[in-house]
Formats: C-alpha cells, sequence, structure tokens
C-alpha cells in the first residue's frame, strides 16, 4: 500500500503538496471517512475525492488507433504526440503512460498505450513472441522472392548481428502484402523491404496478438481490462 498523498499524485490528481492542502479541505476520504494524513497507507480502491472513486486505480491499457503524423514519444519538441489527446489527469499520471513498442510517425494502426510497466515488458520482451501483423504498400511490385527471404529467419538487417525471426509475408495486391512479425525492431518492416530495394510507401498495424481495430475509427481509442495480459 502507498502513501495517500502519493497515491493521489501517482494518478494524476495533484502534486502531493497539493494532496496536504485537498486534505485539509476535507475533500479526500478513505472507507468513507474524512482522512487528514498524507502518510496514511492506503489501498487506492478505499479513496474519493470529492466523492467520487480514484480513476483506474489498477492501471490504464488503451487500444488505440493511432493515425498518420503523431510520433510515439513525450518529447514536445518531436512534434504531435499519441498522446496528446489522453485526459490531461492520465497524462500527469506515474508510471507514466507509454507506448508498448512504437510505430512511426507516418504508420497508422494498433498501438497499446499503458501505465503498467510490466506490461509494457512482457509484450516486448522477444520471449513472448506476440505476431503483430502489418498491411504494407510499396513504391513497386511486391518481389518475387520476398516471402520466402522473409519466412528463412536468415535475412540481415543493415547494422544488425542477428537475422530477423522468421515472418509470414501474404501478397494482397501488385504492390501491397501482409507481413506478420514476432518481433520488433526499429522500422523494421521499412528495413526489410529495404533489403529487397523496396520501399514503404504505407504501413498499417491491423493486430496485435489477438487484438484488433474492429470498430474503432483513426484517433479513438478503447479501454481494456488492466489484467489483459497478467501473467499465468
Ligand atoms: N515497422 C516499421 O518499419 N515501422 C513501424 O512503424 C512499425 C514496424
Amino acid at each position: 500500500m502507498r502513501r495517500l498523498d502519493q497515491t493521489l499524485a501517482n494518478l494524476g490528481y495533484c502534486s502531493r503538496r497539493e494532496a496536504r492542502d485537498w486534505l485539509r479541505a476535507g475533500r479526500v476520504r478513505v472507507g468513507g471517512e474524512p482522512e487528514d494524513d498524507p502518510g496514511r497507507r492506503v489501498a487506492a480502491h478505499a479513496v474519493t475525492v470529492d466523492g467520487e472513486a480514484l480513476d483506474h486505480p489498477d492501471g490504464l491499457l488503451l487500444l488505440f488507433h493511432k493515425p498518420a503524423g503523431l510520433v510515439c514519444s513525450h518529447e514536445a519538441r518531436e512534434g504531435p504526440s499519441v498522446y496528446d489527446g489522453l485526459p490531461e489527469r492520465w497524462r500527469r499520471r506515474n508510471p507514466p503512460v507509454t507506448s508498448v513498442g512504437r510505430l512511426d510517425k507516418e504508420t497508422t494502426g494498433l498501438l497499446l498505450l499503458t501505465d503498467l510497466p510490466d506490461v509494457v515488458h512482457r509484450l516486448t520482451s522477444p520471449r513472448h513472441k506476440v505476431p503483430k501483423v502489418y498491411r504494407a504498400v510499396l513504391d513497386r511490385v511486391v518481389p518475387g522472392e520476398a516471402a520466402e527471404r522473409f519466412a528463412a529467419g536468415t535475412l540481415m538487417l543493415p547494422g544488425e548481428e542477428h537475422p530477423c525471426a522468421p515472418a509470414a509475408l501474404e501478397v494482397l495486391g501488385p504492390r501491397e502484402a501482409r507481413l506478420t512479425l514476432t518481433e520488433g525492431r526499429y522500422h523494421q518492416v521499412r528495413r526489410m523491404f529495404a533489403v529487397l530495394d523496396a520501399t514503404v510507401v504505407a504501413l498499417h498495424r491491423e493486430s496485435f496478438g489477438a487484438l484488433t481495430l474492429e470498430g474503432l475509427a483513426p484517433a479513438q481509442w478503447r479501454e481494456l481490462p488492466p489484467g489483459t495480459f497478467a501473467a499465468g
């Protein structure tokens, strides 16, 4: 259990200093009773502020339909970000809400956002081999050898020491293909096609494990239960 002032600060309500004022003003209750000790250890579920239960005390897990033009970065200088559209309070949480892996600025599609460090760790770990499905449009006809080269598990990306894990390619049209990866290296899809002298001109992530974007328009998100990826 955490200190009450820390609990409020971590969930983005206020600073620890402000928490003391909130407690003194009687805005905060624990188990229904007014509480004025900022150091009291509490279960977040027992706390209310102005009569309301705390916002997502067990963590946030969001399935976001990333539109083009947003970066997966907290650095304001990098431009509009995937976090900009989230409620202010969520953006003040600690641990901060971050993306599970990254999509490039111009890549669209499924991105998970969470403040649960274990979830990030588990889903980005190469050991877990979560399948991620991408649809790519190329500047040229899909190279005839692409499916075989990607499936072989021997494709080397420039500057890397280990070959890419086998990846499944399905040709969808003359310049369009679906690629399933089980790892998440930097710019991986673009770099894999670049090895075959093809440039990816549009890239969209359709799914992540069993999750899809069904019913979600670009820039919308849907909440998932924080235990969705619990160990076990
Ligand atoms: N591979 C890429 O090249 N870019 C992405 O955004 C995701 C995978």
